[in-house]
């Protein structure tokens, strides 16, 4: 079923994956914070932040965490709407008691269905993420209500990744640290942004 989808944030993350999903028949558009000119992919469009989620089936969230707090509200996502975290607390301060960025985008919220995904890898892979021999990156998922995070795998698969449900948002703070470990394969390891994660099975 064709689903529309709020991206938030017309960057790296929000244009990848915003690109995969137009490819599958999904509506996407962007909710944005200004009218500067963002190269969108085709069929897709950008809207003022205000109100951009009353009517989404799924809202992604790809903006620096910092700047999350002050949209949320401005989305206007009605009660039980399910949101997608694609950002890591990199370079900022959690507050006190605050496990993850998933949680302090929960508390920022109200009343809607955080999942944590999308955040373990490089945008790169995110737009065709299939890999020579026909693997897929690895793609975690956690969320507190399982039918958000089921539905969020679902579309993942759909979308080449190989998606698995891996329990409830406390798990999101491990996801976090899950993209600190790509960063240090990538970065201090010297594997570069193309390296991804992916889970192989010996039978
Ligand atoms: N890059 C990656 O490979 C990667 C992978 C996994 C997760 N992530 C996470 O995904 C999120 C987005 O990363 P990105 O690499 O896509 O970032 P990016 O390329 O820098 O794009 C950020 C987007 O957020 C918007 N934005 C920035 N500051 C804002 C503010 N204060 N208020 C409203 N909008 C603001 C920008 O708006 P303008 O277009 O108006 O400048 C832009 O559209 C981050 O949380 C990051 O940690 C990134």
């Amino acid at each position: 079923m064709a689903l529309t989808v709020t991206i938030v944030g017309a960057g790296r993350v929000g244009l990848a994956l915003g690109t995969n999903l137009v490819r599958l028949g999904h509506t996407v558009r962007y909710a944005v914070r200004s009218s500067r000119e963002h190269r969108l992919p085709a069929g897709t469009e950008s809207v003022p932040v205000s109100g951009a989620s009353e009517d989404a089936d799924l809202t992604i969230l790809a903006v620096p965490l910092s700047a999350v707090g002050e949209m949320v509200q401005a989305l206007r996502m009605p009660p039980g709407a399910i949101v997608v975290d694609a950002t890591n607390p990199f370079g900022q301060h959690l507050p006190d008691g605050v496990p993850s960025a998933a949680r302090l985008i929960e508390s920022q919220a109200g009343d809607v269905r955080v999942v944590k995904a999308f955040n373990i890898l490089g945008s790169e892979h995110m737009t065709d993420p299939g890999l020579p021999g026909g693997r897929k990156p690895l793609l975690p998922v956690a969320a507190d209500d399982d039918l958000a995070r089921a539905k969020v795998v679902g579309l993942a698969r759909d979308m080449g990744f190989d998606a698995v449900e891996v329990g409830g948002l406390d798990n999101a703070s491990v996801l976090e640290e899950v993209a600190r470990f790509w960063g240090l394969l990538a970065f201090t390891g010297g594997r570069g942004r193309d390296v991804v994660l992916v889970a192989e099975q010996r039978s």
